[in-house]
């Protein structure tokens, strides 16, 4: 597919896509995993345009404290600010490019470029600049070399998002009818959610597609990807797994993810697999909660996998939240923070922490079964056949449930899938105008403080 730099050509770029990807056919082409094209399109007219996680709030309690995130390949520092609120700004100097901030996480005042030394207080706006009086014929204006602010942020029980589209529908808004089910994965008690300790990073061989689609949608991958890791860690007395008759939810806006329906069994499965005071707190602290919240119905319904278009994944029963950071066509960094109701019993969260680093910690057992995955799908992409083939994601109709919003059905299907590539679609044959008007519009736009 080739994508013309500059000016796109938006009709002719449209249809090439409509051929690759059929979501109404449930037909995928592999090229849309290795596409360097493609990507550059997924990075302008998705990653610039959507809400993206930034972080948990927990991560920057103080002011002062910062966190540097990416928004697509764009790197962002998140501040807490004197007031308590947040900013977020591109972590490039105004003058030559140089980063603000060479750290990952900490405290500070300002940001000091370490190129020439411009320093940004920590809304980044321009404060200072070294013998400005002698090396300039005139003072800089702070308001235009200033670093980028992120324009929208918003924070929904403790996590931070950010959008670079001014016209963007609000966060809640953008999940459509899916903002029940964001709420039952991440609103289940009032105070919202914090993360126990810091952040794991690392680097996977795969399109970040083939991570957001998996948590969108697929349930089937369990019995026989994880079959040796389940079989470590389920008791030898136990009843042998078979396929589980969940639920799945999808929303015209792409995001998707599964329920299990039995609280009882599920709450057996967690004494098993993480001890029972995780079991306990569920019964007697958080499913109560949630029943007063949402509903005797939605109380019953444990959220399992989800993923909020495009790059946030979350497994509640494991804690493990994700955001699926691009590094081109074939390459994804994931970011994985665990996550507690706050306030919840330290002895539980030290406990549940240590199982989910070795379950879904970048060497967890069931993350390696998952990652192996995602690198045999990447791998033959490379060669001149493979990536010219296409690939079936036809499991699973719709069903309706009485009291459930958006498109529902039994999993395991892949129909929340193929809903998150009509909206990838859909934006991908749509311009983004602000970068794609002409090559400097962008240069004035109101992203520029
Ligand atoms: S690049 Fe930052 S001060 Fe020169
Ligand atoms: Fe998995």
């Amino acid at each position: 597919m080739h994508v013309p730099t500059g000016r796109v050509d938006t009709m002719g770029v449209a249809e090439r896509l409509r051929k690759l990807v059929r979501p109404d056919e449930g037909v995928i082409h592999a090229s849309v995993y290795s596409d360097p094209e493609i990507y550059q399109l997924e990075l302008s007219r998705i990653f610039a345009r959507s809400w993206l996680l930034l972080c948990p709030d927990s991560q920057i309690p103080n002011a002062g404290d910062y966190f540097v995130s990416y928004m697509g390949e764009d790197p962002v520092i998140v501040v807490r600010q004197q007031d308590g609120t947040i900013a977020a700004f591109l972590n490039q100097c105004r003058h030559r490019g140089g980063a603000l901030c060479r750290g990952e996480s900490g405290n500070t005042k300002n940001f000091i470029c370490t190129y020439h030394g411009w320093t940004y207080d920590t809304s980044g706006t321009l404060t200072s600049v070294p013998f400005e009086e002698v090396v300039y014929k005139a003072p800089l204006n702070r308001a235009k070399w200033s670093a980028r602010r992120v324009p929208r942020l918003e924070v929904h029980h403790g996590l931070v998002f950010g959008c670079w589209d001014e016209d963007a529908p609000g966060f809640r808004e953008s999940l459509g009818e899916a903002a029940v089910y964001f709420d039952l994965n991440f609103g289940r008690t009032e105070g919202g959610l914090a993360t126990y300790g810091g952040v794991y990073k690392w680097r996977v061989k795969a399109n970040w597609k083939l991570a957001a689609e998996q948590f969108t949608t697929d349930d089937f991958h369990f019995l026989t990807s994880h079959s040796s890791a389940l079989t470590a860690l389920t008791p030898e007395d136990a009843p042998p797994f078979s396929i589980v008759r969940g639920r799945v939810f999808t929303s015209s806006k792409g995001h998707g993810g599964g329920f299990l329906m039995e609280r009882d069994s599920f709450a057996t499965a967690l004494a098993t697999t993480t001890g029972q005071a995780a079991s306990n707190y569920m019964m007697e602290v958080e499913l109560p909660t949630v029943e007063q919240r949402y509903g005797e119905a939605m109380a019953n319904a444990t959220p399992t996998f989800a993923n909020f278009f495009p790059s946030t994944g979350y497994l509640h029963a494991n804690r493990t939240l994700r955001s699926w950071i691009p590094r081109g066509p074939d390459e994804m960094e994931i970011w994985a923070w665990t996550l507690f109701d706050r306030g919840s019993p330290d002895e539980l969260m030290e406990e549940r922490a240590k199982i989910t680093a070795m379950t879904f910690g970048p060497a967890g057992i069931f993350e390696q079964d998952d990652t192996a995955n995602w690198v045999d799908v990447q791998r033959p992409l490379g060669g001149a056949i493979a990536r010219r083939t296409k690939l079936n994601m036809q499991m699973g109709e719709p069903t309706s449930f009485e009291g459930w919003p958006g498109m529902t059905g039994f999993d395991s299907s892949e129909f929340p899938a193929r809903n998150f590539y009509s909206r990838w679609l859909q934006l991908l044959s749509t311009p983004n105008h602000a970068l794609e008007a002409s090559p400097t519009d962008d240069e004035e736009c109101s992203h520029v403080r």
